[in-house]
């Protein structure tokens, strides 16, 4: 089946330093319809902090020069977050906890995409945030993780309306949601235990953009996974 990205296309991974976003980095090299592939993380090109917003306006500005990109991952979110993880009840919620689990996998990523977007090409173009099943409302049968869920199913609703903004001006940007499998990485390893099958990063990256190529337009965002199949909000 023929991409919708044209040969010669240009990407963006931010959060080149995960698991994922690394193996979305190694697979875009490898594409040889792929011209160019720029990387940034907290700590290279150019560096952000998801909790500084003028670290990602500067990123936005600092990579201006390098678009227009066909294809925009945005790799980055985090789990647990200064040594705490999910929550399994309602009297484990922490306020300072759920507050940054927001400003990592909801706020950081949202202004990212203000300052992104502008940089994405003109006809077939892709914004694509690694969000999570669990992120699902519809999905939720087993509770738990309040501050994760939670803050994935914002950005999937900010993914969602930022869709229905852009597509005014270009009717063939897709704006996508991502569940990319349970993927060995930093962010998994402590509840990996048991996972029947745990991908390896660069199978569900595989996957992914597999899906993203085969992508039709269509007016609001997407929630798909790594075998392209949709997932309900
Ligand atoms: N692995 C899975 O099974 C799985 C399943 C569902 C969804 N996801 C989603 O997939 C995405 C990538 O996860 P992963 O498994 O690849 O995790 P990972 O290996 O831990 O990578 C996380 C990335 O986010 C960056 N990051 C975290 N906090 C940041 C901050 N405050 N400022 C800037 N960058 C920050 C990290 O940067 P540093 O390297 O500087 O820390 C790293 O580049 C996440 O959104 C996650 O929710 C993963």
């Amino acid at each position: 089946m023929q991409s919708i990205f044209p040969q010669g296309f240009s990407a963006l991974v931010v959060g080149a330093t995960g698991a994922i976003g690394g193996a979305w980095v190694r697979h875009l090299q490898q594409d040889p319809a792929c011209s160019e592939v720029v990387g940034v993380a907290r700590a290279t090109g150019g560096g952000f902090d998801l909790e500084d917003e003028s670290s990602i306006e500067r990123l936005g500005r600092a990579l201006a020069d390098r678009g227009p990109f066909h294809l925009i991952i945005d790799a980055t979110g985090a789990l647990t977050i200064a040594g705490r993880g999910p929550e399994k009840s309602l009297a484990m919620l922490d306020g300072e906890a759920l507050r940054r689990s927001f400003a990592v996998n909801t706020i950081g990523p949202a202004l990212l995409l203000r300052s992104l977007a502008p940089l994405l090409a003109k006809g077939d173009a892709v914004y694509a945030k690694l969000s999570a099943r669990v992120g699902s409302i519809s999905d939720n049968r087993r509770g738990g993780w309040y501050g994760y869920r939670a803050s994935k199913a914002a950005m999937n609703m900010v993914l969602q309306t930022a869709a229905i903004e852009l597509q005014r001006r270009n009717p063939r940007v897709r704006v996508v949601a991502l569940q990319p499998g349970t993927v060995r990485s930093r962010l998994s390893q402590p509840f990996a235990r048991g996972v029947e099958h745990l991908l390896e990063p660069e199978e569900s990256v595989a996957g992914l953009m597999q899906a993203l190529g085969a992508l039709p337009s269509k007016s609001g965002a997407h929630f798909i996974d790594y075998q392209g199949q949709e997932i309900p909000w």
